[in-house]
């Protein structure tokens, strides 16, 4: 059976890395078909609106879905609900793929790129696991109260079911023993109720659930630190919503530049995924053909391993990736000066 992957480009450097993207999948996943829609700012400029019925209804029938980046100057004085980041979670929510797997992995070739030491960061393998569709992100009550002075406030609600808990720690579970086998649960069980709830349903998993895994917990503050004093120590990070979304973009850094970082969503097995790059929609480089298609090419990896079902293709892809760095290819912001599309002609020229 054919199998079909959604593009949807978004914003600012978004195109640009997802063409490169498409030109690696036609190589290396010849029968691939691809459709494409808009999200973010484009589909605000084109519907109104950063994601449409549509477009949520041909990503569920999809069988993976590779995102771009959304968001830009134009669209930040849109009306809040409205906005290009406003898609980006109704997707996520829509698709239901409440587990985010963020790998911080430090290639060989760019040690030296990272601001750490070398020996800090060589040989860097970590796999993050954010809860994506739940948490604070997206708890009610929430909303401002205003006029009432300096007594006027603004509010969210952290909330997380047993069942939400349970399912993405299962996901982390999962990858730790495909990996070393540790996992690190972090929250704020110190002063947050629902960090204590976390760390109680992640506890009593593992005692049910995690044979042969090491599982230990952190405060997200303390892991924050520790990821920059000896990040190898890492295996797998499990954490909520807001403390992932804040960790990995520190864990990113490690690796050099958040321009290599790639992204997979995921929901209930065969349910399709959300791949997507981490780093943003990069207005400032936006149309310039400067950007670095690693995060994205290194997205759709993660597809054909996570929802493609072609785990050889995706090691193919991995290693040409690595290679390309080996030869001395690289964008401006891993010290380089090839052009986005010379990238991703090393990458082919590798594969
Ligand atoms: C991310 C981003 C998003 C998030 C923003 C753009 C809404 O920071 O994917 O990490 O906070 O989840
Ligand atoms: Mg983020």
């Amino acid at each position: 059976m054919t199998q079909t992957m959604l593009l949807l480009p978004g914003d600012g450097i978004g195109p640009e890395v997802v063409a490169e993207a498409r030109r690696v999948a036609e190589k290396i996943a010849p029968d691939l078909q691809f459709t494409e829609g808009l999200i973010g700012g484009a589909s605000i400029d084109a519907h109104g609106q950063p994601l449409t019925v549509d477009t949520l209804v041909n990503a569920k029938a999809s069988d993976a879905v590779l995102l771009g980046a959304v968001g830009g100057p134009k669209w930040v004085d849109v009306e809040r609900n409205l906005r290009p980041e406003m898609g980006l979670l109704q997707i996520r929510k829509g698709m239901d793929v409440f587990a985010n797997l963020r790998p911080a992995f430090c290639f060989p070739a760019l040690v030296d790129a990272s601001s750490l030491k070398r020996e800090v960061v060589e040989g860097l393998d970590i796999m993050i696991v954010r809860e994506l569709t739940s948490g604070v992100y997206f708890g009610e009550p929430r909303g401002i109260e205003r006029g009432i002075g300096d007594k006027s406030f603004g509010y969210e609600t952290s909330r997380y079911t047993a069942g939400e808990i349970k399912r993405v720690a299962r996901v982390a579970f999962d990858i730790a023993r495909g990996r070393r086998g540790e996992v690190c649960s972090t929250e704020k069980s110190n002063v947050m109720e629902s960090g204590l709830f976390w760390r109680e349903i992640v506890t009593d998993l593992h005692a049910a659930e995690g044979d042969g895994l090491v599982l230990r917990h952190l405060y997200s503050d303390a892991c924050a630190m520790e990821l920059v004093r000896a990040p190898k120590q890492f295996d797998t990070i499990l954490a909520g919503n807001l403390f992932g979304d804040i960790l990995s973009d520190e864990a990113a850094m490690l690796t050099g530049s958040i321009g290599m970082l790639p992204s997979a969503s995921l929901g209930a097995e065969g349910a399709p995924g959300l791949f997507e790059p981490v780093h943003g929609s990069a207005p400032d480089i936006a149309g310039q053909g400067k950007a670095n298609p690693c995060a994205a090419i290194l997205s759709l990896e993660m597809a054909l391993r996570w929802s493609l079902g072609q785990p050889e293709a995706a090691d193919r892809l991995f290693a040409a990736v690595g290679r390309a760095l080996d030869y001395g290819a690289r964008t401006a912001d891993l010290g380089g000066s090839m052009s986005t599309q010379a990238m991703g002609d090393a990458i082919i020229a590798a594969l």
